[in-house]
Formats: structure tokens, sequence, C-alpha cells
């Protein structure tokens, strides 16, 4: 395995990015804006909310409005961040808005955006009271001093951007720290701001301006590649512009400590984020522990390190993970599931599991269940292993990167 890998731009940041631009007065300009679903669920959402969305020379183009009420139900696919970020500046407009998903996200829990919005004085009903779709009426908000139960991060920018909207200050207080992102765009799109340890300040009467920002590669995609170097014989991969933000940097540390052969290259800051380059060499793992404040930092990267773990030398214990128990499916019970039929042992329990280490990966008919980390993960864990193995329903890879197989194949050839 060998050559250059470039990435779809960052899930995460592109939301973020196309929620501020279509609320923001102007143009945005969006560079290497994410190619995956759940990012073009976000952008039909604002264009059924009026802002203008266009497509030029590879960018993403938006035209920031007034947003007015959508003809139709909303529809966030299969994008929890879709749901739940939106749903803050929803709870704010002076409209009613439905908006739901997939069978996926149907079954994903509302009730920890659906707290902090009420409190703030939103109207919101949803399926069986917490699950999607959600009826948002939407209405004068005020500002709140929110601590979160858990520790998300989309919960948090919910919060934030209701707050943009929103009488009085928002603060929100985070049990540990979460990707920062919405923080970090705000303050690019001219919102006043202010970020103290795990308080996040945010002043009312925020006036957005349009901007032109580059989103960095997606370091969570680029988790699949590092562990597939990190597991082929002689691999040598350059994974290009990758975004090195610290509180998502946390795998490339947690990597190193194994053992692994990585190298920053290049770190420069676009729109406040850091990006850079990554050399990655075979190396010998030696295994870990993944636990409190490190579960939340690595928690979309689990399932690829899961594949790692069973390769490495004395394996991965994961705890303090039953928020995997929530994703798109509960990665607990999909990987036990999948790694008992690639004949690997895995321990489970209710907010984790340990895969003991040195393992030997068989062939096997994996199910993704609809899944896009499990499917990229299992992809890896085969070819790791150099077993044929069927991934049923590998199609939803493009939820995050639709290029997945075809950069898989290129670099393996
Ligand atoms: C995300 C936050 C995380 C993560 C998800 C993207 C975000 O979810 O798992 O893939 O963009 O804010 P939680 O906020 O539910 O932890």
């Amino acid at each position: 395995m060998g050559g250059v890998v470039t990435l779809p731009g960052d899930k995460s940041i592109s939301h973020r990015y196309a929620m501020l631009g279509a609320i923001a007065e102007g143009t945005t300009t969006l560079a290497n804006y994410s190619t995956g679903a759940d990012c073009q669920s976000t952008l039909a959402c604002m264009a059924a909310l009026g802002a203008k969305v266009e497509r030029r020379e590879g960018s993403v183009v938006i035209e920031g409005s007034k947003l007015k009420e959508p003809s139709a139900q909303l529809d966030a696919g299969n994008s929890g961040s879709t749901i739940r970020m939106l749903s803050g500046i929803l709870a704010a407009q002076p409209f009613t808005t439905t908006i739901g998903g997939d069978e996926s996200l149907s079954r994903r829990p509302m009730q920890r955006i659906m707290m902090p919005l009420s409190q703030m004085g939103a109207a919101i009903e949803a399926r069986d009271g917490k699950f999607p779709p959600l009826t948002i009426r939407g209405r004068q908000l005020q500002g709140i001093d929110y601590t979160l139960p858990v520790a998300s991060a989309q919960v948090k920018s919910c919060v934030l951007l209701a707050g943009l909207f929103a009488e009085g200050d928002t603060i929100v207080r985070e049990p540990v720290r979460t990707r920062d992102h919405t923080e970090i765009a705000l303050r690019e799109f001219g919102a006043d701001i202010e970020i103290e340890r795990r308080v996040i300040t945010l002043r009312h009467g925020a006036h957005l301006t349009g901007r032109e920002l580059v989103v960095p590669g997606d370091l969570s995609s680029a988790a699949f590649f590092l562990v597939a170097a990190l597991l082929l014989p002689e691999a040598n991969l350059l994974i290009h512009g990758v975004g090195l933000n610290p509180t998502r940097s946390a795998l490339l540390d947690f990597l190193v400590s194994m053992g692994a052969a990585i190298k920053i290259l290049d770190v420069q800051q676009t729109g406040g984020e850091l990006i850079g380059d990554l050399r990655v060499r075979a190396s010998k793992i030696s295994g870990g522990v993944i636990e409190g404040a490190l579960t939340a930092a690595l928690i979309d990267e689990i399932p690829a390190l899961a594949v790692l773990g069973a390769a490495s030398e004395h394996g991965l214990t994961v705890r303090d993970a039953s928020e995997l128990r929530v994703k798109e499916t509960d990665r607990i019970a999909t990987l036990e599931e999948n790694f008992r039929r690639m004949g690997i042992a895995i321990e489970t329990n209710r907010e984790g599991f340990h895969i003991p280490g040195r393992q030997k990966f068989h062939a096997a008919e994996i199910d993704s269940q609809g899944d896009h980390r499990i499917a990229m993960a299992f992809a890896i864990a085969a070819l790791a292993a150099d077993v044929p193995c069927v991934i049923q329903g590998s199609e939803c890879a493009a939820v995050s990167f639709p290029e997945f197989f075809s950069t898989l194949r290129q670099i393996t050839s």
C-alpha cells in the first residue's frame, strides 16, 4: 500500500459552514465541502429554507438570507448532526418546520436537544416524545446557562446556534471538551464568542457575514487509511490536507502512543482550523485503553481503532462509551456481530468492550447494517488480513465518504 490520499472535506465542519453561510448576510464560498451524503442533506435543508445554494468550480456557494417556511418536511437523511444542530436554528424562526430522516435517524435520541431548547422557550414535538420527526414551532428564544449532561458537540452546537437568535447571552458548559468547530466557525462568521476552558459564552445580537473558507480534509475519514497503513506490511502513505484541530487530533496522539509511525508535515491555519499532511508507515502496534475524556475525543474513530486493536500486540479496551450505543447503529453491537463473523474474540458490556490482541481475521460476510463507519472499518479488516469478505450494504460509505472504495483500490493496486 502506498501513494497519496486526498480526503473529502471534514463532515463536522462542512455542516457548520453550510448552516452559518445560509443565515449570514452575503455570500459564503466553501472550497472542499464534504462530498458525503450527510452534508448534502444539510445543503438541501438550507436550500429548502430559502438559502440559494450553487456549485461553482468545485466550491459550494451559499447566498445567505432570512430563512422562510419550507413547503415540505425537511429531510436530514442519515445525519444526526443535521437534525440536532439545525433544530437550534429552526426553534428561533417565525414559522413551523417538521424535520425527519431515514430509519436509522428515526431511532436516535432527540431529548438531548429538546431539553435545552425548551428551556430557551422552544416548542418542539417528537415521535413518542423523543424520536424524529420533530415538529418545531419557532418562537422568540431566551439565552440560557446550560451544563451539558452528555459530552456532545451536536448538543453544544444546537444551543449555540439557537443562542444566535436569543434575547440575552448564551452560556454552555461542557463536562469534557468536545470538538469546537462551531465556536471557531461562529467567530469566523463574526459572532462575539468567548471560550474559557470548558465554558463558552456567546454574546447576543450577533451579526454574521458570509465568508470564503476552505474545509480541511476529514480526520475521521483519514482514520481508516491510517489503520490500513499501520497494519499492511511495508505500507507508506501520505494523507494530504487533513484537519488537525486539537479537539480532534487525539487520534494521532493515541496512535503514536501505541507505536504508530506517523509524522505531521506542513501545518497551516485556515479559517481558524489547523490543516496539515500526514505521513504514515506500517508499524508494530502495542494496544491500549480508551476511557474518560479520550473516549469522547475518539468517538467516531472507535470502529477503525477496534480493527487495529484486534491485530495489535496487547489488544484494545474501550470504556465510558455508552454513546456508541446511539450512533448510526448501536456500534458496540455491530462491532461485536461482525467481529464474531470474522472469528475475532470480543467481550462487550453496556458501555464498552475489550478485544484481545494478536488475532487473525477470517473470511466472512459482513453486515454493515447501513452504518458507514462499520462498512469502512471492516473493509480495512478484510484488507489487512488479506481475506476475501463481502460487505453487505457497503454503499453506505457514501454517507461520509463516497470515494472510499475507489481511493482504497487506488492505493492498494
Ligand atoms: C459530531 C459530533 C459527534 C460525532 C458526530 C459528529 C459533530 O456526535 O459522533 O459524528 O459534528 O458535532 P455527538 O455530538 O452526538 O457526540
